[in-house]
């Protein structure tokens, strides 16, 4: 098999495609035939040594699987050869999806939707999975929710949207002014951009009963500015690690709760997405194509950010 590895942390240009020999399963894994990954910052975040201390070098790269199943241990009995299948690996554990075949336990794999290509699936186990994560399972999103998705032109905020207007909820979101159009092809009903004077107040001014649900993919002071936007018992669910301290007083007043995710691996959530994929309620996002053997130039794209979708790298042999 080939696989992209590091040996040290750093720039793009430490990563090299290199051969190795392919694995078998253990009982309870199955090893899977990777047709496509897709690129996303925590792969960068990785490679450049963020997470030095829960990576040992050599280190593999890659979380979005999407591939077909080539055999399966002994004790694996909901998947078969030949399945084609989607789903993030165990994170800072077992990545490794930039590489012809990886290993993982079954219990986290799922089927991968039927309509779409392989690398368009591979654009959604890792973003789109842990939108859903946050607005369905913590956000306990309902119809006729009001949404913010602070991010909504990003790797997971451009599912998000989508997913809250599938469950039927009023979905605002903040964005670079330069893809207005392209958030509100996805779902926005309204739009902010982040980088306009004043911007917390407009919103405020503009929603005064408040979200129920406000998504932070952003970081920096996000949660704090956003307390105070919250609906009576509303929900903040941040992705982005809070590593800068932030007063979180206004959400007492709004008896607001604060959700922290680092998204966990789930075999159903991947199904019942799927259902609404091959519905036609998530549409991939996937805004070029690239192959492994150009894994550098497309970590030095995604780190030149402004991207519209994700980068998919196709995987042959
Ligand atoms: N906890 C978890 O389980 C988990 C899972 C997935 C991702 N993450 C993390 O979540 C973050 C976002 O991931 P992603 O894949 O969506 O990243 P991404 O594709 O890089 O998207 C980030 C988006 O945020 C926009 N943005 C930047 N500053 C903003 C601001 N102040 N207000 C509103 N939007 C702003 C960017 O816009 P422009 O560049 O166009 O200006 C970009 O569209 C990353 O740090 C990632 O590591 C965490």
């Amino acid at each position: 098999m080939k696989a992209v590895i590091i040996k040290q942390f750093g720039a793009s240009q430490v990563m090299e495609l290199v051969e190795q020999s392919t694995p078998k399963p253990k009982d309870d894994e199955v090893l899977v035939k990777i047709k496509a990954t897709s690129i996303n910052p925590v792969d960068i975040q990785t490679r450049r040594g963020d997470y030095k201390d829960a990576i040992s070098l050599p280190a593999k790269l890659g979380v979005d699987c999407a591939g077909i199943i080539e055999a399966v241990g002994k004790h694996v009995q909901n998947l078969n050869v030949g399945d084609e299948v989607y789903y993030v690996p165990r994170l800072l554990e077992n990545e490794g999806s930039y590489a012809t075949h990886h290993i993982e336990k079954a219990a986290i794999i799922a089927k991968k939707p039927a309509t779409i290509t392989f690398e368009e699936a591979a654009t959604l186990p890792l973003s789109a999975g842990t939108a859903w994560e946050c607005l369905v399972e913590r956000g306990r999103l309902k119809a006729g929710d009001n949404v913010l998705i602070h991010g909504g032109s990003g790797g997971v905020g451009v599912y998000a949207l989508q997913i809250a207007k599938y469950f039927g909820a009023h979905v605002v979101t903040t964005c670079n002014n330069t893809n207005e159009g392209f958030v509100k092809q996805l779902g926005a009903d309204q739009y902010y951009d982040y980088k306009s004077a004043g911007l917390y107040e407009k919103i405020y001014n503009d929603h005064p009963n408040g979200f129920d649900i406000i998504l932070d993919t952003v970081g920096q002071k996000t949660i704090e500015n956003s307390l105070a936007l919250l609906a009576h018992a509303g929900k903040i669910v941040s992705i982005v690690d809070m590593s800068t301290p932030q007063n979180l007083i206004n959400g007492w007043s709004a008896n607001g709760e604060i959700h922290f995710v680092f998204t966990t691996q789930s075999a159903r959530r991947l199904a019942d997405m799927a259902d609404v994929i091959d519905k036609g309620g998530i549409k991939p996002i996937l805004e070029r194509t690239m192959m492994l053997t150009d894994i550098v130039a497309a970590h030095d794209l995604i780190e030149a950010g402004t991207r519209k979708g994700k980068i998919a790298i196709a995987i042959n042999g």
